[in-house]
């Protein structure tokens, strides 16, 4: 039964990925051309995100509607803190690059990027898979699942902050695929933190040449971002955040009877990962 639930997020996840690659304009994902990429399928692709999306409710009537908390899954998956949440998070990633427009430069903020990572991401890559987890195994009490969550929250940051590191300085061979941040013009951990660092003069020149469809603006970037030492900056930030959620889950102990593990176990996964 966990790996049935196990296959509904990794459904759901199917479904936001392949309609993120069409509105992200992306070329590969998983080492393999993005789906509405090939021939035959195109604009189809939205119809089978929608199927994707609605698997995954037939396949919790089917195995689970007779448990008790069969209503607890449902509501979690649909709106909760899931598709609906993702959504709102991937509305607010388009809005800072609308198509045919410039980049929404002034909105790229430390505030702003914190709360574009929290809906797109974090909600259903980190929140999800261990809240139906807990309800699965009668973890019922909100306050373990606040406390998860907001554990869970930081992992989700921590987790799209490297994202968009390995979209420009990771291995296309190793990550399946072909970054795209700066030429889609993407509001990204890079930029956010390049402005944060640099002066008019600079962000200008950044401004001029990012999220436009050309090599050379595209290395322009680039080579900024290497002279702002932005590697070095990334890999300290990494550190930053896995001690201070370290610092959260060893509370833990204090104020819950959820295992440490199923946090920890998690964060290993993901801290210093190069795909
Ligand atoms: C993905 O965000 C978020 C969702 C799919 C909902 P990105 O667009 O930054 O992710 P990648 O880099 O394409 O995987
Ligand atoms: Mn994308
Ligand atoms: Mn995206």
């Amino acid at each position: 039964m966990a790996r049935v639930l196990a296959w509904t997020v990794e459904f759901l996840q199917a479904f936001f990925l392949v309609v993120d690659d069409l509105i992200d304009e992306s070329i590969t994902r998983r080492g393999q051309p993005c789906w509405y990429k090939l021939e035959h399928v195109g604009l189809i692709s939205c119809n089978d995100a929608i199927l994707l999306d609605q698997e995954n409710y037939h396949i919790l009537k089917l195995f689970f509607s007779d448990k008790p908390y069969y209503q607890k899954l449902v509501d979690l998956m649909h709106e909760v803190s899931c598709t609906r949440y993702t959504a709102i998070g991937q509305s607010m990633d388009m809005a800072s690059n609308p198509p045919n427009k410039r980049p929404q430069f002034h909105v790229f903020t430390q505030l702003r990027y914190d709360s574009i990572v929290k809906y797109k991401t974090a909600f259903y890559s980190f929140v999800l898979p261990v809240r139906l987890a807990l309800y699965m195994s009668s973890f019922n009490s909100e306050e373990d699942h606040k406390i998860a969550e907001e554990i869970l929250l930081k992992i989700g940051h921590l987790f799209q902050v490297q994202d968009d590191y390995l979209d420009c300085f990771g291995d296309p061979a190793i990550i399946g695929k072909i970054g795209t941040d700066i030429e889609e013009g993407k509001c990204s951990w890079l930029i956010v933190t390049a402005f944060q660092m640099c002066d008019k003069q600079q962000r200008e020149f950044i401004e001029t040449n990012y999220g436009i469809k050309d090599g050379d603006c595209v290395r322009r970037v680039k080579e900024f971002y290497n002279k702002l030492n932005l590697k070095d900056v990334f890999h300290k930030e990494e550190e930053k955040q896995y001690k201070e959620i370290n610092v959260l889950i060893d509370n833990l102990k204090a104020k819950s009877q959820l295992s440490p593990k199923i946090f920890t176990e998690f964060l290993n996964r993901i801290y210093k990962r190069k795909k």
